[in-house]
């Protein structure tokens, strides 16, 4: 990845999936703009995936007014674990370490699961929904090559993998669960509350005092979880998308 002022980077991942110049930013503010959009010109970027912080509307308006469309809202929620016990978990899954072997059965899961789902790739009719589908299964895969010990869980129903979720450390206090999904033929039965609470653990046993979660604004069932564990609201973004072409 390419950085450059402003922090708004050319992203080999997007260009590699859409097959077409993709650049990223994150934090974008009405004065960064200007310099983003030369960026973009200069740099012949087709499609530029922006976010902005939730409470900076004077960001997203200037966006508007350049045409950029809102695609997601993105929104993080944290527990401060030295506060709260891990709660005990009678779920009906067996959370557990994936191992050696598994990685189709793993990221068959994730293909199912992902599938059209509520994020900015899908909501952007311009994009192949076969691609933006794919990216969920990169990403675990990804995940996969490079887990260690203990942060990739999976959820085992008779044998069957059913349900993954992959954790990782952002700092010494913070860990997060930055990936998971239920195969669609079990959901509705508590399964991603017994991650959470696996990962609650994860996370103490890596020291770290606080976990974080992001989701999609619409990503009601996540949230009622979270909600339910303690889990509080401490930040968002708007992602837009701005085509050059
Ligand atoms: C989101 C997901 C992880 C939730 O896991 P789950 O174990 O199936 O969770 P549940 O189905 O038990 O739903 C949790 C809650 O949301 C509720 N819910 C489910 N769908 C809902 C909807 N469309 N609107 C409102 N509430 C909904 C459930 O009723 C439940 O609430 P309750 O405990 O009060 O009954 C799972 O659906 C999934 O894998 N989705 C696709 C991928 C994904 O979203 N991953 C997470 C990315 S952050």
């Amino acid at each position: 990845m390419e950085a450059v002022s402003s922090d708004v980077f050319i992203s080999d991942v997007d260009k590699e999936r859409f097959g077409f110049k993709t650049a990223r930013v994150v934090g974008l503010t009405s004065s960064s703009l200007p310099v983003v959009l030369d960026f973009c010109v200069r740099e012949k970027v087709k499609l530029l995936i922006a976010r902005s912080d939730m409470s900076d509307l004077n960001a997203v308006q200037s966006m508007e007014k350049q045409g950029f469309l809102l695609m997601d809202t993105l929104v993080y929620y944290h527990l401060r674990l030295v506060k709260h016990a891990v709660p005990a978990d009678h779920g009906v899954v067996l959370v557990r370490p994936v191992r050696v072997g598994e990685e189709e059965e793993v990221l068959s899961v994730a293909r199912i699961s992902f599938r059209g789902y509520c994020g900015h790739y899908h909501a952007d009719p311009r994009l192949d929904k076969g691609k933006c589908d794919e990216a969920y299964v990169d990403w675990a895969r990804k995940a996969y090559v490079s887990r260690q010990p203990e942060n990739f869980l999976v959820g085992e129903i008779n044998g069957k993998i059913v349900s993954f979720g992959v954790l990782r450390t952002n700092s010494p206090e913070e860990g997060e669960m930055f990936l998971g999904g239920i195969h669609p033929d079990f959901q509705g039965q508590g399964i991603y509350r017994s991650f959470l609470c696996k990962g609650m653990a994860w996370c103490l046993s890596k020291k770290a005092e606080k976990m974080v979660i992001s989701t999609q604004l619409k990503n009601i069932p996540v949230q009622k979880v979270l909600v339910k564990l303690g889990f509080e609201i401490f930040r968002g973004y708007y992602t837009c998308h701005k085509w050059f072409d």
